[in-house]
């Protein structure tokens, strides 16, 4: 850490707000973590948040500094109806969606939450009250530059530092999510809830014995993200979206969500939210599809995916054909087991299908 302690000159209030430090060093567990981060990029990141007392969506908006409703909602998979004013009660996990940015090996959100010093602030209430232990507070004072954190003005504008990261895990590229360990968790546990493994998650956050894992300690859990037709020109590449939540793209044009019903396949159609401003998204190669729609003819599925965009007018579409008949015809012997391998992943996807429509509908 490049912050110290100046003790050359030492005054009472640093001298008191060191033995503070002291103490809450003493009582509470170190939770904050830095993520290592050796790619040169930026990228959307998520961490949990645990409020410390009940609070709404749109206060933890404006804590976090998130532009708009929509994105907090999406990241959480809350219908877009969901109102401002909905209540979070304490301890409830919500997932902050953000931008990381990577530097020095690092990964830090980039320039944002931006937190304004009230009067009866200090770093360390900052840091551990206000942001739920997420940053420690000399991580605060080291990317704002504050040789002293015992003095710092009311007004001040801090940027709050949430670790992340953009770096491929085994080769794929991910969303890295800032995991507040629950009591009586484990890296295992852990691994299997979110599709990975215990040795990735060991290996990522640098620690050697599983046993040492901490309640509030904030992990690096790598999200598979769903794999999209989105190509390396677009403004939005790569457009990673994970497991259960949904983003808006392409000037809010597009809605994209991601759902292991869809087989881990980006699902994106025309948005609701950018009524005016919205080139029409008719499929390239055909005058019947636009975005989001399927046909199929005999054994074929055709789908018009979304496949980026390069600026205002030009939203770019894809066609994707997928066989579904793959599958050799049933032997009548013991047809009911077979009919019932495929019967369920093809149930699935059209529950997918419908309830993707249903909430289409809802959020009408
Ligand atoms: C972030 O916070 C700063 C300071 O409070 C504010 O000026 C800015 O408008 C906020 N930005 C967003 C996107 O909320
Ligand atoms: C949120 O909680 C407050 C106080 O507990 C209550 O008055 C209010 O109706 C709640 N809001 C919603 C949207 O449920
Ligand atoms: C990165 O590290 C170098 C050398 O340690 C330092 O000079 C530079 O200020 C650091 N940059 C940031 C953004 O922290
Ligand atoms: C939660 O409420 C308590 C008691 O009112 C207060 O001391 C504390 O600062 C609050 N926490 C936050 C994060 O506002
Ligand atoms: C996907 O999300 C669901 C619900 O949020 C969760 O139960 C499931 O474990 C997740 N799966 C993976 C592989 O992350
Ligand atoms: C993070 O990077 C540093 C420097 O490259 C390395 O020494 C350390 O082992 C890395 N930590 C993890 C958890 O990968
Ligand atoms: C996209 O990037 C990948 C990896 O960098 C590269 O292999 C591929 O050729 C690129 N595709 C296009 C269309 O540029
Ligand atoms: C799911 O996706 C994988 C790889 O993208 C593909 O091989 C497999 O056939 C797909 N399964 C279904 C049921 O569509
Ligand atoms: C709507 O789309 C237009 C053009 O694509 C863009 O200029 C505008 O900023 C978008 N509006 C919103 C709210 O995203
Ligand atoms: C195709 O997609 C558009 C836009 O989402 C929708 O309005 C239309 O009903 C769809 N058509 C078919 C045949 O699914
Ligand atoms: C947008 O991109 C398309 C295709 O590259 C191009 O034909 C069009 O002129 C561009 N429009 C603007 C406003 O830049
Ligand atoms: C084969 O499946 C059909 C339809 O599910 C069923 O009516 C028939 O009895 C099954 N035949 C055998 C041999 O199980």
């Amino acid at each position: 850490m490049a912050f110290s302690f100046s003790l050359s000159t030492p005054t009472i209030p640093t001298l008191l707000f060191t033995l503070s430090l002291l103490l809450s060093f003493l009582t509470t567990p170190a939770s904050s973590a830095t993520f290592n981060c050796s790619a040169t990029t930026t990228c959307q990141s998520l961490i949990d948040y645990v409020p410390e007392n009940t609070t709404t969506l749109n206060a933890i908006k404006t804590l976090f500094n998130i532009s708009h409703l929509r994105t907090l909602l999406g990241a959480n998979n809350l219908p877009l109806s969901t109102a401002p004013t909905q209540n979070v009660t304490a301890l409830q996990k919500i997932l902050i969606p953000f931008t990381c940015l990577c530097s020095n090996g690092t990964g830090v959100s980039n320039k944002r939450p931006q937190y304004i010093v009230k009067p009866g602030d200090d770093l360390d209430h900052i840091a551990t009250v206000v942001f739920s232990r997420l940053v420690k507070y000399q991580e605060i004072a080291a990317v704002n530059n504050i040789p002293d954190p015992s003095l710092i003005g009311i007004g001040k504008k801090l940027w709050i530092p949430l670790p992340c990261s953009c770096d491929e895990v085994n080769g794929e590229r991910v969303v890295h999510y800032g995991h507040v360990v629950e009591a009586g968790s484990s890296v295992e546990a852990i691994a299997t809830k979110y599709g990975t493994d215990q040795e990735t998650l060991l290996r990522i956050n640098g620690i050697a014995d599983p046993k040492t894992l901490q309640a509030n300690q904030v992990l690096d859990v790598p999200l598979k993200a769903c794999s999209s037709s989105v190509s390396n020109n677009s403004l939005d590449a790569p457009l990673l979206v994970s497991n259960n939540t949904y983003v808006f793209t392409a000037n809010n044009c597009v809605k994209c969500q991601c759902s292991p019903a869809n087989n881990w396949t980006l699902q994106c159609e025309p948005s609701t939210v950018n009524s005016t401003g919205c080139p029409a998204m008719q499929c390239q190669g055909s005058s019947q599809l636009f975005l989001g729609n399927t046909t199929t003819s005999g054994c074929d599925q055709t789908t018009c995916t979304y496949a980026g965009y390069t600026n205002k007018t030009n939203i770019l579409t894809t066609l994707a054909t997928q066989s579904t008949c793959a599958a050799p015809p049933p032997d009548n012997n013991n047809n009911a087991s077979r009919m019932g391998l495929q019967g369920s992943s093809w149930s699935f996807l059209f529950a997918a299908i419908h309830l993707a429509l249903l909430l289409l509908h809802v959020l009408q």
